[in-house]
């Protein structure tokens, strides 16, 4: 048994110690918090939850109770499922993977009576979706602030055991969190009597085999099952019938991680950072035609040309030389430049401008890109990636990926323009899953900003062909 000592953790990091608000009070103040704010970002150092993700420091057990891990985690589990749930409401935190769910909420489901059954909490590292590249650093760099997570988030739930589901590509990441679930069960940590808690808490790894489809939460629970990938019809929810039969809550890497920062320090401050129903730090992916390619913590409403800016050395070329942006991972749509000038990395202002804040990865593309090219190179992932079963989604993604290698090569017609956007209408929200929907979304934001670039494409091959 590891004794842990000596914790240096900044001040400001013990709020839950010291608050004296009740749960009323603190939701009162949350919902205030960051009223009238009109934008978020630069992080201040203080506020900054992932202090290892360049991996600069020990990732191991010792170097993470240094950084603030671990500590008090036992008063925490102590505090109750209700309290606990309670901060994550008020934090305003929605979920990391991509659909943005208010994270209480989902865990509140978890939390009801014992109907006998054992109840499990999945931490989805699946991470597949092009572009995104964040929990593979808080898997390899941050794994027992993923674990400490796990722990709290489970004991709100009633959960026995944490799955945590990690791609198959992620072979370092994986073994950086075996090591760091060994420690912790040596440690006391996990296991029986978790943290001296009283409470009984496992956690495995299993490790997923490549495909993206097990991104989603039930396809991800079939795996786990051992069964093909490919996803349940909904309802039942898992947190009804999920992981053998049983409750479940499926949750993403970074929304779990974040949790024990929320209840040390209070959900009230994480409500004040960024802007109404948008709160918190979040990581940033930011890739493609930029100076500096990078994975970065920032305020949630940072404005997209200032993320750009300040963290990835601009927009190769200079700003005036950017086409457009895909912001939240490859499935959302692509905004142009006129919009990227002004919009704000949140849930709610890419809604505005008919895109999506997704996992936060942001795909820069300058003018020397052929953006017809780009997004039919994603489409052929989707359609590749389409696990069958939904003829919409099926054929579907075939079609499309067809009409659109045709219009790369200028070899369509002009009405084709309006039969491709009538048929990724069909193809969305007719399926399963929303695999369907992310190969229909790039194409609409190709169409809604791009149209004259394909209308030209066409017309000149059209004109080439007859001289
Ligand atoms: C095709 C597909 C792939 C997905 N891939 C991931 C993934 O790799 N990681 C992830 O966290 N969520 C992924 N999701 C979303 C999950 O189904 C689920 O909503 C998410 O894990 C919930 O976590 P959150 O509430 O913390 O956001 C995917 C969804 C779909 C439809
Ligand atoms: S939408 Fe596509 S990936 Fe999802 S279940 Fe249907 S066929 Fe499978």
């Amino acid at each position: 048994m590891v004794v842990i000592r000596h914790f240096q953790i900044p001040k400001r990091q013990l709020g839950f110690l010291g608050s004296s608000l009740s749960s009323q009070q603190q939701r009162t103040f949350a919902e205030t918090a960051s009223e009238g704010k009109k934008k978020g970002g630069p992080l201040a150092d203080q506020d900054r939850i992932f202090t290892n993700l360049y991996g600069r420091h020990e990732w191991r057990l010792k170097g993470a109770v240094e950084r603030g891990d671990w500590y008090k985690t036992k008063e925490i589990i102590e505090k109750g499922p209700d309290w606990i749930i309670n901060e994550i409401k008020v934090s305003g935190l929605r979920g990391r993977g991509g659909a943005a769910f208010p994270t209480g909420m989902k865990w509140s489901y978890m939390n009801k009576p014992s109907d006998g059954k054992p109840k499990y909490l999945i931490v989805n590292g699946d991470e597949g979706e092009p572009g995104t590249c964040k929990d593979r650093e808080i898997l390899r760099h941050d794994p027992h602030k993923l674990l400490e997570g796990c722990l709290i988030a489970g004991s709100a739930m009633g959960a026995c055991a944490a799955y945590i589901y990690i791609r198959g590509e992620f072979y370092n990441e994986a073994s950086s969190m075996q090591v760091a679930i060994a420690e912790a069960y040596q440690a006391g940590l996990i296991g029986k009597n978790a943290c001296g808690s009283g409470y009984d808490f496992d956690v495995f790894i299993q490790r997923g085999a490549g495909a993206y489809i097990c991104g989603e939460e039930t396809a991800l629970i079939e795996s786990i099952e051992g069964k093909q990938g490919k996803p349940r019809l909904k309802p039942p929810f898992p947190a009804e019938i999920g992981l053998f039969g049983c409750p479940t809550t499926v949750t993403n890497v970074e929304t779990i991680t974040v949790s024990p920062a929320i209840c040390r320090r209070g959900g009230a401050w994480f409500a004040s950072l960024g802007r109404p129903r948008n709160h918190g730090t979040k990581l940033f992916n930011i890739s493609g035609h930029v100076n500096n390619p990078c994975t970065v913590e920032e305020e949630v409403s940072i404005p997209l040309k200032e993320l750009i800016e300040r963290h990835a050395g601009g927009v190769i070329g200079g700003w005036d030389n950017l086409l457009g942006v895909i912001p939240g991972g490859s499935s959302t749509p692509v905004i142009p430049k006129s919009v990227c000038d002004t919009v704000l990395m949140d849930f709610d202002d890419l809604v505005r401008v008919k895109s999506a804040f997704g996992t936060a990865a942001v795909i820069v593309m300058n003018k020397q890109t052929d953006i017809i090219k780009a997004i039919t190179r994603l489409i052929s992932f989707y359609k590749h990636e389409s696990c069958g079963q939904c003829s919409p989604c099926r054929e579907g993604t075939s079609w499309v990926y067809k009409i659109m290698t045709r219009f790369v090569h200028g070899q369509a017609e002009i009405h084709e323009i309006d039969m491709l956007w009538e048929l990724t209408k069909q193809i969305e929200k007719h399926t399963i899953c929303f695999l369907a929907d992310c190969t229909a979304w790039p194409i609409q934001g190709l169409i809604r900003h791009f149209r004259p670039e394909i209308e030209a494409r066409i017309k000149s091959c059209t004109k080439a062909i007859s001289t």
